[in-house]
């Protein structure tokens, strides 16, 4: 795989008409386009087609859905018609859609999110073992894979354990990615680009650090530069 089809990038603006203009501006640097909850509920469902007519080639729905089976079934299959070729659920939710179809979307189960540390977890009710945010990880990791899921969203420092116990075939997804010297901003469990992909991370999401430079297809080619 390319570093570039490497890179997923977090579209995380509130407007369809920015969403568009940043993947005008990224389409040769980036291989995935990322929708994720604001843009979602902001920008409405045809954000998609917009991102797509915009130049997107592969869109990833990052809804992180968690609900009652008979509604995260039916989110799932109208996410799927929107065409979308990833989208996420929480991981120990992702039995849920056994049957269901998601037109050919890979299913990614959320583990525990980037933002989230020991005393997060512990705080959340988390006991012993499992208020290791890797330990929980790797359980939740195994569940979603069990489930049917194509594979996991996780931080780079579980890239490889989880890499390590779901093997060479799983999507590995790593959000949580900072540039050498970048500022970590609300994330707690950062990596680097190269870092991730070095521990086993199939992908990388990237999202303030490259929308918010001052020449965002600059620090694109620079988080290819840095997983190549
Ligand atoms: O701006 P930044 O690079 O921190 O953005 C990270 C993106 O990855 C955001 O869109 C966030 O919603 C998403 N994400 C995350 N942690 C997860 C799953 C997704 O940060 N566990």
């Amino acid at each position: 795989m390319q570093a570039r089809e490497r890179l997923i990038f977090a579209l995380d603006v509130d407007t369809a008409a920015e969403a568009e203009h940043l993947v005008k501006l990224l389409a040769d640097e980036v291989g995935v386009f990322k929708v994720g909850l604001e843009l979602f509920v902001s920008a409405g469902p045809e954000v998609i087609s917009r991102v797509r007519a915009a130049g997107a080639r592969s869109i990833f729905l990052d809804l992180k859905l968690h609900d009652i089976p008979a509604t995260m079934a039916a989110a799932a299959r109208a996410a799927a018609r929107l065409g979308v070729q990833m989208l996420t659920c929480h991981a120990d939710q992702a039995g849920i859609f056994e049957g269901v179809d998601l037109g050919g979307a890979q299913l990614l189960g959320v583990t525990v999110l980037t933002s989230l540390g020991p005393d997060d977890l512990r705080n959340m009710g988390y006991q012993d073992e499992l208020s290791d945010p890797q330990a929980l990880v790797v359980h939740r990791a195994r569940l979603a894979m069990a489930a049917g899921c194509h594979g996991v969203v996780c931080s780079g420092w579980e890239a490889r354990a989880v890499r390590h116990a779901l093997g060479p075939e799983a999507l590995v997804v790593c959000p949580g990615i900072r540039l050498p010297g970048g500022q970590a901003q609300d994330q707690k469990r950062v990596m680097t680009p190269g870092g991730a992909v070095a521990a086993g991370a199939s992908h990388i999401v990237v999202g303030r650090p490259i929308r918010t430079a001052e020449n965002p297809a600059q620090a694109a080619r620079q988080v290819i530069n840095d997983i190549a």
